[in-house]
């Protein structure tokens, strides 16, 4: 790798030649089970003969579009989107998800002008650093052992939340941490966001398409978005993001005569793969799958692993569960052994903690050989 920038310290050696639905597979032919989706977006599986299908059949037909020239197709992948989020409005289809967090923030301040961005502390937003960085945060740790009721003036609330605040809001994934928020502090907040003529923008690309057991996370939490940003699972490792957003958004920028240009915005290649993506994923009910194996692989560690004096907790929900150590362990130390015994598993180097997102394929028995293999490397 001389001639790469390593961006991770703890990158691994390790020559991979391809990889094939839940496995990497290495130049040895040996076969790698991925507790991880990639990075958390090939969620349905590795090089999947649909998804290759499809862009085929894109690559023989229309991969890229002048923007005056968009095809009726993207209407009905757009339409799909809408009818899963459940919202009435338009979408907008890009690449990355740190790109279609900016856009939705874009469209957010053409609504509401010299508005904050305002979101919970450790929350990522993007990787494009202070362009979309939250002017202001709060920090609901205090929120998991508080027994008090939630109030916009609790001690966590405290007032943040003024007049024209946009509100950016990843439901469970901080930054790996894997949280669940109260949802009493979550109606608060969206109240609190509505009432003072705020816009609130979901950020899905982590928790979206299935991977928390519905749809969408903030389902969980039976509130309204004006914004839903979608990315990852939606191109299963192939880059598309989305931004659905609400019909009074499409209206005032609409009046506006929105500009935005670049050059893979509306891709057919893009859309055509997030459609059938949505139309797997409904084929194959992942949805209750997710909800189901996350359920039973959650209890299972918690079982298993409850003698480890090193760990803190496990939490998780659907099929993104984080198990939270002590230092006297390194994760990466647990990471490197379980590699060693054909296992990937995610890493949180700041927070110590193992993370696993696996494809939604992943059986029982596979669910079983991850829990037993993690519980030897945490002995050994
Ligand atoms: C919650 C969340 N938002 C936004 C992003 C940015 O997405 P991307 O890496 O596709 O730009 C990520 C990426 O990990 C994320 O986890």
């Amino acid at each position: 790798m001389k001639s790469i920038l390593i961006s991770h310290p703890y990158s691994t050696r390790r020559s991979l030649v391809k990889a094939e639905g839940k496995y990497y597979i290495d130049d040895k032919g040996r076969k790698i089970l991925d507790l991880e989706s990639g990075i958390w977006c090939a969620s349905l599986g590795h090089n999947l003969p649909e998804i290759k299908e499809i862009v085929n059949k894109q690559f023989n037909s229309l991969t890229h579009v002048a923007k005056k020239l968009l095809p009726d197709s993207i209407n009905i992948v757009g339409e799909k989107l809408l009818e899963i989020a459940d919202m009435n409005g338009k979408c907008f289809f890009l690449n990355t998800g740190s790109e279609a967090i900016e856009f939705a923030i874009n469209l957010a301040k053409i609504k509401i002008p010299n508005s904050r961005l305002i979101g919970f502390k450790n929350n990522y937003v993007t990787a494009y650093g202070q362009a979309t960085k939250p002017e202001d945060t709060i920090d609901i740790t205090p929120c998991f052992k508080c027994t008090k009721s939630c109030t916009p003036v609790c001690s966590v609330l405290n007032n943040k939340i003024q007049t024209n605040d946009i509100f950016i809001f990843d439901p469970f994934c901080f930054s790996r941490q894997i949280f669940i928020p109260p949802t009493k502090l979550i109606h608060v907040l969206v109240n609190e966001i509505k009432t003072k003529n705020g816009l609130l923008i979901v950020d899905e690309i982590t928790t979206g398409m299935g991977r928390c057991g519905k749809w969408f996370a903030y389902q969980y939490f039976d509130i309204k978005p004006d914004f839903v940003v979608l990315g990852k699972s939606l191109g299963n490792g192939y880059p598309v993001s989305a931004i659905i957003f609400d019909q009074k958004i499409v209206k005032s920028v609409e009046k506006q005569n929105f500009m935005y240009y670049q050059s893979h915005q509306n891709d057919p290649l893009g859309y055509q793969i997030a459609h059938k993506v949505i139309e797997l994923i409904e084929a194959f009910n992942y949805i209750s799958q997710v909800e189901k194996k996350g359920a039973f692989f959650l209890n299972l560690l918690k079982n298993e692993l409850c003698d480890f004096q090193s760990i803190i907790d496990i939490r998780g929900i659907g099929l993104m569960i984080g198990i939270q150590i002590d230092k006297s362990i390194n994760v990466e130390d647990i990471f490197a052994k379980l590699l060693r015994r054909n296992i990937f598993i995610g890493t949180s180097i700041k927070y110590n903690m193992l993370n696993i997102f696996p494809p939604y394929s992943i059986s029982k028995e596979e669910l079983k050989l991850s829990c037993e293999t993690i519980k030897d490397c945490l002995l050994s």
